[in-house]
């Protein structure tokens, strides 16, 4: 599938690269003066996640461990079932540690409360959640998110590691899925 072909596929782009790069930016100075000094343990939830944790980490002047999750809580389809499975969990102990999520979107946040909730059992100083993109208007649960890139309408949206049926994962920007391709 070349660029032309993409772009047949979205109604229009959402997020430029150069917007994603800039707010990935900015959440990782957020990060470094809110832990700086501190033992930080980011947890990306895969596979979403890789594009921004990639970068975000890449952008930290704060020393960090990295580790990852699979986690699963849709088919190939565009609606969350609300059942999360632990596809792969962490190799990491997280007694004692700083904890920051990393995620791609939040949707109706029951993914994240969810996982927030099971990290929170295993005896962490904190955790805390970062997402490049958030739905305010999709969301289910109340779920604290300390970091947010930008919010975004009700839409499902592609690139930069979010996916339909896993393709559109490696576009450099988002852009808003054209519903012929999903309906
Ligand atoms: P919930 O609803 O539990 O869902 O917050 C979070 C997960 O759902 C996926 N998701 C999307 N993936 N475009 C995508 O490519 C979207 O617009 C979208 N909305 C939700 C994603 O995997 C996220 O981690
Ligand atoms: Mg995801």
């Amino acid at each position: 599938m070349d660029a032309q072909d993409v772009r047949n596929d979205l109604t229009h782009v959402l997020m430029s690269t150069e917007e994603v790069q800039a707010t990935v930016r900015d959440l990782a100075a957020q990060i470094d003066r809110d832990y700086e000094g501190k033992d930080l343990l980011i947890v990306a939830v895969l596979k979403g996640a890789v594009m921004v944790v990639a970068d975000l980490t890449r952008a930290l002047h704060t020393h960090v461990e990295m580790d990852f999750m699979a986690v699963s809580s849709y088919g190939s389809g565009t609606k969350s079932s609300g059942v999360v499975r632990i596809l792969k969990d962490l190799d990491a102990d997280l007694t004692g540690r700083h904890v920051l999520i990393v995620e791609d979107i939040i949707d109706s946040g029951l993914t994240l409360s969810w996982l927030k909730a099971n990290l929170e059992t295993r005896g962490p100083a904190s955790v805390e959640i970062c997402t490049l993109l958030r739905k305010p208007d999709a969301m289910k649960v109340e779920i604290d998110v300390k970091y947010v890139g930008k919010d975004i309408p009700n839409e499902f949206v592609v690139g930069y590691g979010l996916d339909y049926a896993e393709k559109y994962r490696n576009l450099d920007f988002v852009g808003t899925l054209a519903p012929h391709v999903y309906s």
